[in-house]
C-alpha cells in the first residue's frame, strides 16, 4: 500500500511526454514535466502565478458555478464569467411574460439593478489536501461491500474535521485514480450572487439542439454574474449590505484573438470521465443503457416540445428542464455512433487481454476480468429495466414528484411515530409540492406517462414488471397493446389525483392519512415501479456497482505497476474537482475530404439566420448592427469580420462548461461551452485527431454586451488589453 501511494505521488508530480493533448491534470500536482511542457508550447506564467496556497494565484479566479458548471472572476469587483447554458435556469426563473429575460436579454446598467440570483451560489477552491496515507491505513484488508461502507465514513470523517461551518468552508475529498488516491478539496462558498447581464436567448442559445455538440458553431454561449459578501469579505446569504467581493486573482482579458496553433489552456470543473472502463461497460453502454435513454428522452422531449411550441408561457416554464433533457439525449445518441464507428469495444479487448497475460502470474490482478464477466453477466438482464426507472418513470415528473412521497409515506406507516413527525413531513411534501406544481405542465406529462407505462411493458421483461399491476389495467382499461388503454389510464389520474388538486391536497395536509395517499392514483402508480425495483432490482445493482468499484481500482492499480512508463503519464479521470487542460487553437479534418476551420465568423451566423425559426432566428437590431458590420474594436483584422467562435484540442468535459481559454499571458480569450460532435466518445475514450473543445471568442462577448446591450458599464469594469 505505501509503494503504490509514493508510486501514485510520483507518477502525477512527474514526467510526462507530449502525447496529443489528452490530460486533465490537477493543478496541485503539476509536475515539472508538465509544466515544462506548457511552457514549450507558449505559456509565459510561473507556476506559482498558475497555483499557489499561500499566494494569490491564477487558480483564485476559477470557481465552481451553481454546483455543476465554471466560472471565473474577470474584474476587482466580483463580477464573474460563465456560460448562458449555466445561467439558463436562473435567468429563466427571474423572467416573467412582462419580463421575459430569457427572451429578450438583460443587463444591469449600474448594481442597483443586478438581480438576486436565489439559490444560485460559488465555490472558491482554497486549498487541496493529500489523504490518501489517512484513507489507505483505515482500509487495510478491507474488500467488497465492506471496504465501501468503511471508506464512506472516513471520508465523511475527513470531510467534517476540514469543514468549518461558520466560515462556509466545506470539504468534499475526490476519490482519484479509482481509489488509489484521495486528494481533499476545500472549498468556501458565497451564496449571495447576482445576475448582471445575458444576451437574448436567440444569440446564448443559437442554433439550438441542432447546433449543439457540434462545429462549425454560432452561439454567445455567455452570461454575467457578480459575486457579493460582508463588507470585510465573508461569505454571507443575501443582503443589501452585503458589497461586491473584492477576488485574490481576476483574469485580464484580451482583444488580440486567436490563431491556428496558439496555445491555450482550460481551468474548470470536468464532471466526469471513466477512460478506463472495460470492454464490457462499452458493450453495455452501447447495447443496452445509451439506446435506451436515448428512446426514452426522445418521446419526453416530444411531448414537451409540442406544448411549448404552442405557447410561450409554457416554452417559459419548460424551458429549462427540456434544455437538459435535450443536452444529454444528444450526448448519448453520439456517444454511442463514435463509440461503434471508432470500435472502441475492440480496443479495449485487445489492452484487456494484454493485461490478462501479464497478470496471469500474479494473484492479485489475475482474476479481475474473470470477476468482471460476472459482475456484467449478473447485472444486464436488469439493465433496461433500471433506464426505464431513472428515464421513464422519474422522467415523468408527476411520477418523480409522487415517488418522493414514498418518505412521507414511511414517515406516517412509522409504528409509534409522533404527529409532530407527521406534521414535520406533511410541511415539507407541500413545499416540495409547490415547486413541482410551479413548473409542471399537464399536457405533455399526461402523454409521457401513457407512453412510459405502454413502453415499459413492452420492453422490460415481463417476468420483473410490478406483479398484478399491468392485469389490472387490462381489466379496467382495455387491451395492453393499444395506446388508448395508457391515455385512458393516465386521463383517469390526472382527473383524481390529489397532487395536482389544491382542495384535495389541502384536505389530506389537514388530516394525514396514509391510506388516502397509497389510494392516490398518482402515487400508487408510482410506487408500484418503484417497490418493485427498489426491492427485486436495486440490490443487484448495488451488488454491481460494488463488484466495479472493486475490480476498478485493481486494475487501475495494475495498468500502473504493469507499464511504469505509461503510470508516469497518467492523470486522474474527472471527478468535479479543478484541472487545467492545455493544448492549442486547432482546425481539422471531421471526416474524407473535409476541413472545419478553426473560427467561425459573422458572416457564417448570418447565413444560418432563419427568419421566424425556433432556432435559428435572430432579433433585429442585431441583423441591423452585424449586417452594417459595426464591429469597432472586436473586429479581427485578420478575417475582416467578427469572429464568433473558435475551437482547441483542449481535453474537457461537461461540469467544464463556462471555463476561462487563457492564453500564455493568462488573458481571458474565450469560454469554452461545448464538445465536437466527432468526439462524443470523450468520457470513455479521448480522440486524439478528433477532439476538440468548443468555445465563444471574447470579442463576440464583449460586442454582444457592448454594441447590442450598451452596457460600457461592464466592459469599463474589465481589464482589457488590446
Ligand atoms: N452541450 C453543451 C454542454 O453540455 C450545452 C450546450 C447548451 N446548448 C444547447 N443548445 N442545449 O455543455
Amino acid at each position: 500500500m505505501k509503494k503504490l501511494f509514493i508510486a501514485l505521488t510520483l507518477f502525477v508530480s512527474v514526467a510526462f511526454k507530449a502525447a496529443a493533448d489528452e490530460g486533465m491534470w490537477l493543478p496541485l500536482l503539476l509536475g515539472q514535466q508538465v509544466y515544462n511542457d506548457m511552457v514549450k508550447k507558449g505559456l509565459k506564467l510561473s507556476k506559482d502565478q498558475l497555483y499557489n496556497v499561500n499566494k494569490a494565484s491564477l487558480k483564485d479566479a476559477i470557481v465552481i458555478f451553481g454546483g455543476g458548471c465554471t466560472g471565473e472572476v474577470v474584474s476587482n469587483q466580483g463580477m464573474i464569467f460563465t456560460n448562458h447554458h449555466c445561467g439558463y435556469g436562473v435567468i429563466a426563473g427571474a423572467s416573467t411574460m412582462e419580463h421575459n429575460y430569457l427572451k429578450d436579454g438583460f443587463y444591469a446598467k449600474n448594481m442597483g439593478e443586478e438581480i438576486p440570483g436565489g439559490s444560485l451560489s460559488v465555490q472558491f477552491l482554497v486549498r487541496i489536501d493529500d489523504v490518501t496515507k489517512e484513507v489507505m491505513d483505515s482500509l487495510k484488508g478491507l474488500s467488497g461491500q465492506e471496504r465501501v461502507s468503511r471508506q464512506n465514513a472516513v471520508l465523511a470523517s475527513i470531510n467534517r474535521r476540514l469543514s468549518d461551518t461558520a466560515n462556509a468552508i466545506e470539504t468534499r475529498i475526490s476519490p482519484l485514480f479509482k481509489g488509489n488516491q484521495f486528494l481533499a478539496f476545500v472549498y468556501q462558498t458565497y451564496r449571495d450572487v447576482r445576475l448582471v447581464g445575458a444576451p437574448p436567448e436567440a444569440l446564448g442559445k443559437f442554433g439550438g439542439d441542432t447546433d449543439n455538440w457540434e462545429w462549425p458553431r454560432h452561439t454567445a454561449d455567455f452570461a454575467i454574474f457578480r459575486v457579493y459578501a460582508t463588507k470585510d469579505g465573508k461569505p454571507a446569504r443575501y443582503s443589501t449590505a452585503n458589497v461586491p467581493l473584492k477576488p485574490k486573482w481576476s483574469l485580464p482579458v484580451s482583444l488580440k484573438g486567436v490563431k491556428d496553433g496558439d496555445f491555450a489552456m482550460v481551468w474548470g470543473y470536468p464532471g466526469g470521465t471513466n477512460r478506463y472502463e472495460s470492454s464490457y461497460g462499452i458493450k453495455l453502454a452501447t447495447d443496452i443503457n445509451n439506446p435506451t435513454l436515448v428512446q426514452l428522452r426522445d418521446m419526453r422531449l416530444k411531448y414537451m416540445f409540442e406544448e411549448m411550441k404552442k405557447d410561450p408561457a409554457i416554452k417559459l416554464q419548460l424551458a429549462d428542464s427540456y434544455a437538459g433533457i435535450a443536452n444529454y439525449w444528444k450526448f448519448y445518441e453520439g456517444e454511442s455512433k463514435q463509440l461503434i464507428k471508432y470500435d472502441v469495444y475492440g480496443q479495449k479487448t485487445k489492452t484487456e487481454a494484454a493485461f490478462n497475460k501479464w497478470a496471469a502470474t500474479k494473484p492479485e490482478y489475475q482474476n479481475i476480468f474473470r470477476d468482471v464477466d460476472a459482475a456484467y453477466a449478473a447485472w444486464r438482464p436488469y439493465a433496461m429495466h433500471r433506464v426505464y426507472i431513472t428515464e421513464g418513470v422519474l422522467g415523468s415528473p408527476l411520477l418523480a414528484f409522487a415517488s418522493s412521497l414514498q418518505g412521507l409515506n414511511n414517515t406516517m406507516v412509522k409504528a409509534g411515530v409522533s404527529s409532530a413527525d407527521i406534521k414535520k413531513a406533511v410541511d415539507a411534501a407541500t413545499a416540495s409540492r409547490k415547486n413541482f406544481i410551479a413548473s409542471h405542465n399537464r399536457t405533455s406529462d399526461r402523454n409521457i406517462i401513457a407512453a412510459v407505462m405502454q413502453q415499459y411493458y413492452t420492453n422490460v421483461p415481463r417476468d420483473q414488471q410490478p406483479l398484478g399491476l399491468y392485469d389490472a389495467i387490462k381489466s379496467e382499461y382495455g387491451s395492453l397493446d393499444k395506446t388508448s388503454t395508457y391515455e385512458k389510464y393516465a386521463d383517469e389520474i390526472f382527473k383524481n389525483t390529489m397532487l395536482l388538486d389544491d382542495r384535495k391536497w389541502n384536505d389530506f395536509v389537514r388530516n394525514p392519512d396514509a391510506t388516502v395517499l397509497q389510494q392516490d392514483l398518482a402515487y400508487n402508480l408510482a410506487s408500484a415501479y418503484m417497490i418493485n425495483y427498489q426491492s427485486k432490482y436495486l440490490p443487484r445493482y448495488q451488488q454491481f456497482q460494488t463488484a466495479n468499484n472493486e475490480w476498478g481500482r485493481l486494475y487501475l492499480k495494475g495498468i500502473m505497476e504493469m507499464d511504469p512508463a505509461k503510470a508516469k503519464m497518467m492523470y486522474p479521470d474527472a471527478t468535479f474537482t479543478m484541472r487545467v487542460s492545455y493544448g492549442k487553437v486547432a482546425s481539422y479534418n471531421p471526416r474524407d475530404a473535409v476541413r472545419y476551420d478553426y473560427v467561425t465568423t459573422m458572416k457564417g451566423m448570418l447565413d444560418k439566420y432563419k427568419p421566424g425559426d425556433y432556432e435559428y432566428d435572430l432579433p433585429a437590431t442585431f441583423l441591423a448592427k452585424a449586417r452594417a458590420k459595426d464591429f469597432g474594436q472586436y473586429k479581427d483584422a485578420a478575417r475582416n469580420d467578427l469572429v464568433t467562435c473558435f475551437i482547441t484540442t483542449n481535453d474537457i468535459t461537461g461540469g467544464n462548461s463556462g471555463s476561462p481559454v487563457i492564453n500564455g499571458n493568462g488573458e481571458l480569450i474565450g469560454l469554452a461551452f461545448d464538445g465536437n460532435y466527432e468526439a462524443l466518445s470523450h468520457k470513455l475514450a479521448f480522440d486524439k485527431d478528433l477532439n476538440r473543445t468548443i468555445n465563444v471568442d471574447i470579442r463576440f462577448v464583449l460586442w454582444c454586451v457592448d454594441k447590442l446591450g450598451g452596457a460600457t458599464n461592464i466592459i469599463k469594469e474589465l481589464n482589457i488589453r488590446k
